[in-house]
């Protein structure tokens, strides 16, 4: 099988090396960039930037969405403007890219781990209302940790590869139990969930645009929010904080210096005229990968139900971890780039002391997930 995968997939790409996510730039890309050195308006001001946030959010149907200089600082922000403080504790999962988890570190907060779902392969509302159960008590209108009295502010589930969690379950958990829901959707745009983008169901979602994602920015992510009066303070925090309409330099408080550039937003504003073409290449490719693992008798990753996937990085499940090595070994070597599951997070060294609940599923995965080439297969 190893043998006819890399043979198909080099066939599928047209070429004897395949990375396995290359950005496609198939239209005003160049254009807009001169645009901007032109005008001279390459840093954060600039028409792009607001007209990239309007494109973005009349696609996802956020009612604001405020642009970023990457998406590690758009969780960052997230969880601050939900009430992440020092010492509090915020529910995820280990399966995840080590952003989501130094983002809660970041605030002096701490992650704690809760299983994900084989379906999903994102946070399992099972679990999660399980180790709340048994973990967490409610005072005076917040949720606490009973073993340690750390206050559990906020739940941070991530929408693996472009496959949506089961959203709309983790929020009544979160209503149930006080807690702010923050989706990690840095890899999926485009993803929907029971007919809606995620991203919409928290009260904040984050979207990365870095070099491998489905649209980029080169770097950058946004916040997005249907609750405006947060998106303002988004907006305020992420300039400084500085006062509207004052001539002087006055800022009301520690602002920071996170919006994205001009020159980026001109990449994004190109990039999204083309989303739709990009959806539909990788639902093709990805419809191709199942009609050839299915032959193979392997097992390919499709959507779950009610999640309609952007397919961002296709997934096939090995049958053991000794197999998905090989096959990583095999693929590497032979100009096919495929690559293993992030480490678990419960597992690197700055989140080893963290809680967590039962992991058997979120390890099950780590042993069997491959991501497999997936860029956008459009040429110009
Ligand atoms: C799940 C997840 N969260 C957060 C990020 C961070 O985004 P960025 O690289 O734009 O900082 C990424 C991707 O890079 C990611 O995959």
């Amino acid at each position: 099988m190893y043998n006819s995968f890399v043979t198909f997939v080099k066939q599928l790409y047209g070429s004897q090396q395949v990375p396995l996510h290359a950005p496609v730039f198939l239209g005003n890309e160049k254009k807009y960039l001169n645009e901007c050195i032109d005008t001279t308006f390459v840093s954060s001001v600039g028409k792009f930037v607001d007209q990239f946030e309007e494109q973005l959010a009349a696609f996802t149907g956020a009612k604001k969405v405020v642009a970023c200089v990457n998406g590690t600082n758009a969780l960052f922000l997230a969880l601050k403007l939900v009430g992440v403080e020092k010492g509090d504790e915020v529910l995820t999962q280990p399966l995840t890219f080590v952003a989501t988890c130094n983002s809660i570190a970041y605030l002096g907060a701490s992650p704690v781990f809760i299983d994900v779902d084989i379906d999903t392969m994102g946070m399992s509302p099972v679990s999660l209302r399980k180790w709340l159960f048994e973990n967490a008590i409610i005072k005076d209108g917040s949720c606490y940790n009973k073993l340690n009295g750390n206050r559990i502010k906020a739940c941070l589930p991530m929408h693996t590869f472009g496959h949506s969690v089961k959203i709309d379950e983790i929020k009544v958990i979160c209503d149930d139990y006080n807690i702010e829901l923050v989706e990690d959707a840095a890899e999926a745009l485009g993803t929907l969930y029971k007919g809606k983008h995620v991203g919409n169901f928290g009260k904040v979602g984050v979207i990365s645009f870095n070099g491998n994602k489905i649209l980029t920015t080169g770097g950058g992510g946004t916040l997005m929010f249907n609750d405006l009066e947060l998106a303002g303070r988004a907006k305020h925090l992420i300039t400084q904080a500085k006062v509207a309409h004052s001539i002087d330099f006055a800022h009301d408080e520690v602002g920071y210096n996170l919006r994205m550039p001009n020159v980026n937003a001109a990449i994004g504003c190109a990039q999204i005229e083309n989303i739709n073409q990009f959806l539909a290449s990788k639902r093709e490719t990805a419809n191709l990968y199942n009609e050839f693992f299915q032959k193979e008798g392997i097992s390919f990753f499709t959507e779950s139900e009610n999640c309609q996937s952007n397919y961002w990085l296709n997934v096939v499940l090995m049958e053991n971890r000794a197999q998905r090595d090989d096959f990583l070994k095999y693929t590497n070597q032979n100009g096919v780039m495929t690559r293993p599951a992030w480490v678990l997070m419960n597992k690197q060294p700055m989140y080893i002391d963290c809680m967590q609940s039962n992991l058997d599923n979120a390890q099950w995965l780590e042993d069997r997930i491959v991501n497999i080439p997936s860029s956008v297969r459009i040429k110009l």
